[in-house]
């Protein structure tokens, strides 16, 4: 299992950086081609080879709490739809009805069966095919053939594994920590659409440089700048956000709600999903392209039901808070977008500060010429 540093050892390396003005570093630079924010078979391999043919969260479990509970969504492209069996197993689909292929579901929700809403052919939690109106129209159709197309998937660490192209086993999901603990609730799923390439959107998120200069009255007056602890499992990241408050952790050996409450990690479960943890709320970002310059952005936001509602007042600020650095980001890759038209740049050149995002690229470079 990842192998990543406890709250005693993490709390240490950030006192260190607090104490000698530091930062973690990265090995090494990167250059990265502005063509590749803007090329269309660029983005249609990265789809094929970067999130098809791989093991990637396509939701959390908790957002299929009961039998019947289903989420749809795109993912590398395709449209999916999860749904929560009767035998408690989760399953995912090929989201096209069999008949002429318009979704039988979108959003999220929970329903007994899923009639496609053209001409009403309805589907079981299985995803069989159970009525067809004026079924003698259809002399040529087997319906145990014409059931949804299933896609691989399976449930680790809190989340619904989905894999598109066959055969990618179970054993191969990727080695994350068990980042959506059992208990947690689903709050809200909310859908934006941002003009901006997938890839530049997920760097916004694995950085701490932007803090002061994007952040200035949100997320500066309460974190560091440019104060971040990377550290790498697989082709992964995470890296952790401490808050101005950890100073009263200084001294003492912190309890893990003590820690919790004192930083924000940021996950990177390559390549396109982010796991952020705030004090009181876990949140799951998953980017999707919709083309070369538009990303949907769906996020599941958790809590733990033992504390909700506990302090609804400071919930609400929490949640305000991470809303209003959200509209900062969202304008700032907005704005990258359009400058990737000017002609300025070349390339993208990211520095010792920006290292999640060149094992990122690194990554995603690997695998685009054939590595595994
Ligand atoms: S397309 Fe679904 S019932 Fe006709
Ligand atoms: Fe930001």
């Amino acid at each position: 299992m990842a192998e990543l540093l406890g709250g005693h050892s993490l709390a240490a390396r950030i006192f260190e950086h607090i104490d000698n003005k530091t930062t973690d570093l990265g090995d090494a630079c990167w250059s990265e081609p502005v063509k590749n924010y803007r090329s269309e078979s660029r983005l249609e391999e990265e789809l094929e080879r970067g999130f098809r043919q791989r093991a990637i969260p396509f939701c959390p479990s908790v957002a299929l709490p009961e039998p019947g509970s289903y989420v749809a969504r795109e993912a590398g492209g395709t449209p999916l739809l999860a749904i929560r069996g009767r035998d408690g197993n989760a399953r995912v689909f090929r989201n096209a009805c069999r008949h002429r292929g318009a979704q039988v579901a979108s959003g999220t929700g929970r329903q007994s069966a899923f009639a496609c809403r053209y001409h009403g052919w309805t589907y079981g939690l299985d995803g069989s095919l159970k009525t067809v109106p004026h079924e003698h129209g259809f002399p040529q159709i087997i319906k145990e053939k014409c059931g949804l197309v299933p896609v691989n998937a399976a449930e680790q660490g809190g989340f619904v594994f989905v894999t598109q192209m066959p055969p990618e086993p179970v054993a191969d999901l990727p080695d994350i920590p068990e980042l959506l603990r059992d208990g947690l609730q689903l709050l809200t799923v909310n859908e934006q659409v941002i003009n901006a390439n997938w890839k530049v959107l997920a760097e916004s998120f694995i950085e701490g440089y932007h803090i002061r200069s994007t952040h200035r009255d949100t997320f500066y007056p309460v974190q560091y700048d440019n104060l971040n602890v990377v550290e790498y499992f697989g082709r992964n990241s995470r890296v952790t956000y401490p808050f101005r408050n950890i100073e009263k952790l200084r001294n003492k050996v912190p309890t893990k709600a003590e820690m919790e409450g004192a930083l924000t990690h940021v996950y990177h479960l390559f390549p396109n999903i982010m796991i952020a943890t705030f004090p009181h709320r876990i949140v799951m970002v998953a980017l999707e392209a919709v083309s070369v310059s538009k990303t949907r952005q769906t996020t599941y936001v958790m809590s733990d039901p033992q504390t909700l509602g506990q302090d609804p007042e400071r919930e609400k600020q929490a949640t305000d808070f991470v809303d209003a650095g959200n509209a900062e980001d969202r304008e700032v890759v907005e704005s990258i977008q359009r400058g990737l038209k000017s002609g300025a740049n070349e390339f993208f050149e990211f520095g010792l500060f920006e290292g999640a995002i060149v094992h990122f690229h690194k990554n995603l470079q690997a695998i685009l010429e054939g590595g595994e």
